[in-house]
């Protein structure tokens, strides 16, 4: 049997298992598995000796190309899908956005055509519904049967993302029917307006005043309010970017009474604080996003809970603003600072080295957050999300030794600043394979816009 690659004495680690063996590549899906696999029958040899060989990185949490507070994120499909295919993650899902008045249909539709032609690895959609009526109910189960499987609710940002406790309830019924996922961003959005406007009121007007109108307490009640929902419709839920240790103690609670309650954290809950709104003048900007920073010792028990498998993904939330000209739109006032940072480039080696690196938990624990838990839930298992036979050839040799230094100077994301600025990692991908294609090599970009595809996905399974 002919192959196009072989990945050669490799150590594959999966969620399961760790161990040595080649990878075999035709029609970018793997063939075969095995030591010692007929060279001269590939095409290319690609020498993984003593690195690992890894599933290919998913990010379910995305916004490129996003609207949001009078500008747009700064990484597009091709800029954002490139960035993360450099740091070994070869499949997103981002959020189409439902305005009001608009059908699901329509969100759906301007996030396909952002994409097109763009996207250099594949990529999914969730639906972001601002807007439930009877309609949107019946269009629901239109998308779940068009592979938009899961949808985003938000209890946050009132008069624009905010649905009330009726409409969440309303949504979840349905998806507990169409077999969908909601994913929740979980703060209580009227609670922090008002703490908010009492802050503009006092001249409380820097960027640290983002973080400290949104306590933890409004975090953890609007999880404990979703997950009651979810119970009572019936439903499954998975809460996006969690931040605090309150919020994730209401997930454990509802883990341990047998809910089928998920929960994802980010990387810049693990690894950044309310210490980094010290920086001086405007720059504690750079980190203005929802929920926000929290104080250090939560970073701990968040890494606790990753370990422990209380919470079960790590996603980004990449949603890029330049400091220049877009976080500076807040420069006197923290409400009009645009939400969100970046982060789509650097998950997978964060979290190995914090994670693995760090002795916290082991390199397939590892697989399991960063790329098969993350399939599995959103619908994409066994295509992606692990190393088998017939499997997507959606890999990254990954060294865990080689040490690298975060830098805007150095990173790909189109974005002048990065959060990470100065942490030094252990544990980079070295070459990257979207479909058994080599699109990244060592620092060189290889791949070609428009050739990622759009993954229509299955249903929510149990991870
Ligand atoms: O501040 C954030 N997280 N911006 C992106 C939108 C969201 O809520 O996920
Ligand atoms: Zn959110
Ligand atoms: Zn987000």
């Amino acid at each position: 049997m002919g192959f196009d690659t072989i990945i050669a004495n490799g150590r594959v680690a999966t969620a399961a298992d760790t161990y040595t063996s080649d990878v075999a590549i035709s029609d970018g899906k793997i063939s075969a598995l095995g030591e010692n696999l007929p060279r001269e029958n590939a095409t290319k040899v690609i020498d993984a000796a003593g690195r690992y060989v890894l599933p290919g990185g998913i990010d379910v949490h995305t916004h490129l190309d996003m609207p949001f507070g009078g500008t747009t994120s700064a990484d597009d499909f091709e800029t954002g899908t490139r960035a993360a295919a450099f740091g070994g993650t070869t499949t997103l899902i981002d959020f189409a956005i439902q305005y009001k008045g608009q059908t699901l249909r329509t969100a759906f539709d301007a996030w396909m055509q952002k994409a097109a032609g763009k996207a250099v690895c594949d990529y999914a959609f969730h639906c972001i519904i601002t807007d439930l009526a009877d309609a949107q109910l019946d269009e629901m189960n239109a998308l779940v049967r068009d592979g938009v499987t899961s949808f985003k609710l938000f209890m946050a940002y009132p008069g624009v993302f905010m649905l009330d406790d009726a409409s969440i309830f309303r949504a979840l019924r349905t998806t507990s029917k169409n077999g969908g996922l909601v994913c929740m961003h979980a703060e209580n959005g009227g609670a922090i307006d008002v703490i908010v406007q009492q802050a503009l009121a006092e001249g409380k007007k820097a960027p640290k005043y983002h973080a400290l109108t949104r306590p933890t307490t409004a975090e953890a009640e609007a999880v404990s309010r979703a997950i009651a929902l979810a119970e009572m419709a019936g439903a499954p839920l998975y809460i996006v970017h969690l931040s605090c240790n309150e919020a994730l103690e209401k997930v454990r609670e509802a883990r341990d009474r047998g809910l089928p309650v998920y929960a994802e954290t980010c990387p810049q809950y693990l690894y950044l604080s309310l210490d980094n709104f010290d920086a001086p003048g405007f720059e504690g900007a750079k980190y203005v996003f929802t929920p926000p920073l929290r104080e250090k010792w939560h970073q701990e028990k968040l890494w606790n809970g990753l370990k422990t498998d209380h919470l079960q993904v790590v996603s980004t939330d990449h949603c890029p603003f330049c400091f220049k000209e877009q976080k500076e739109l807040g420069l006197d006032d923290f409400t009009k600072i645009p939400n969100g940072g970046p982060g789509i480039e650097h998950r997978m080696s964060l979290i190995y080295s914090g994670g693995v690196a760090g002795g916290r938990f082991s390199v397939n624990r590892f697989v399991e957050l960063v790329s098969t838990t993350p399939a599995k839930l959103f619908g994409l298992y066994p295509r992606k999300g692990t190393i088998a036979v017939g499997s997507d050839a959606d890999l990254v040799i990954f060294d865990p030794n080689r040490k690298h230094t975060i830098s805007a100077k150095t990173h790909h994301m189109r974005v002048d600043y990065s959060m990470f600025e100065g942490i030094q990692v252990t544990g980079m991908p070295d070459v990257v394979l979207s479909r058994g294609k080599v699109v990244v090599d060592g620092d060189k970009f290889t791949g070609r816009a428009g050739a990622g595809e759009f993954l229509k996905r299955a249903l929510y399974s149990q991870p």
